[in-house]
């Protein structure tokens, strides 16, 4: 019997992460069914017991079950700690489950491995301040960038994350033009077509503009970035796989190569 995994969301049967994953399956060689499970809200712990006692091996959880999942599971992960969030359930045995986040992974693997971009050294802005914000700060922390800005439509919910991890806040209508190497939008206003209200000139200079959105959801945001002289500009669809590829190592003990399955997903899926 193949090994079971499976993605937790509402919506889900949108997801790309089933042929994501069985990427990573081919260059490991191994069978494993990834499948998508729609939850109601509020029945997520239900899904996810009956999924585990069902023989799961691990489990994806995205929007809106993330918090669900922090509180359903046992222990948690200083990435899932911090994030306040967890997208990657393990289970440890005897019924009990360990939380993580491998968000933030999976987008500084993208910027590091597949835009082959360090981040050391180098001065970042955010946008946004909302749940998907605060599981990457920590983790681009780690890679000692020169400075770290986060900047929101609301300024205090700017202001609290910057104060909990020890970084920068600015107002929107405060950034510096001409200063940042890497500007991410962190904000789900693509969703609607709505841009952060940031001034071009933040964008002068910059080598890369990032959504954490991918595909049409992060067009107004990356083409504003260009137009305003952004030299290179990604969406999400990296990120995605770099935090597949963090959750499926957790699971399995195996490190996929994101850069082929990036190639792979651009011209197939
Ligand atoms: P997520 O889990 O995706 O981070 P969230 O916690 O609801 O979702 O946070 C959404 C973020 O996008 C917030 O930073 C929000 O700004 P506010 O804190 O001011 O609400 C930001 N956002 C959403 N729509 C936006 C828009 N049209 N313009 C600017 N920022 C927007």
């Amino acid at each position: 019997m193949s090994d079971r995994y499976a993605v937790f969301g509402n919506p889900i049967a949108h997801s790309k992460s089933p042929q994501i994953h069985q990427q990573f399956a081919l260059q490991e060689h191994a069978d494993i069914e990834y499948e998508r499970i729609y939850a109601e809200i509020g029945a997520f712990d239900e899904a996810a017991h009956r999924f585990f006692a069902e023989g799961g091996l691990g489990a994806n959880i995205t929007v809106p079950f993330k918090i669900d999942a922090y509180h359903f599971v046992d222990e948690h992960s200083e990435r899932a700690k911090a994030a306040g969030a967890v997208n990657t359930i393990i289970p440890l045995g005897g019924g009990k489950f360990l939380g993580d986040n491998s968000d933030g992974v999976g987008l500084v693997q993208d910027i590091t491995r597949i835009r082959n971009i360090p981040l050391e050294g180098k001065k970042i802005l955010i946008l946004g301040a909302g749940g998907a914000v605060r599981g990457v700060v920590p983790v681009l922390l780690a890679e000692n960038p020169a400075q770290l800005v986060i900047s929101n439509r609301t300024d205090s919910k700017a202001t609290d994350i910057a104060a909990a991890f020890g970084v920068e806040a600015l107002p929107l209508a405060q950034l510096p033009a001409a200063h940042f190497d890497i500007v991410i939008n962190g904000t789900s206003g693509g969703l609607s077509q709505q841009l952060p209200d940031v001034a071009a000139g933040v964008f002068q200079n910059c080598t890369l503009a990032y959504d954490m959105v991918y595909g049409s959801g992060a067009e107004t945001f990356l083409q504003f970035a260009r137009q305003s002289g952004a030299r290179q500009t990604a969406d999400g669809l990296g990120m995605l796989i770099g935090q597949a590829a963090f959750s499926y190592q957790l699971w399995r003990g195996f490190q996929p190569d994101i850069r082929p399955v990036f190639a792979y997903m651009k011209e197939h899926v």
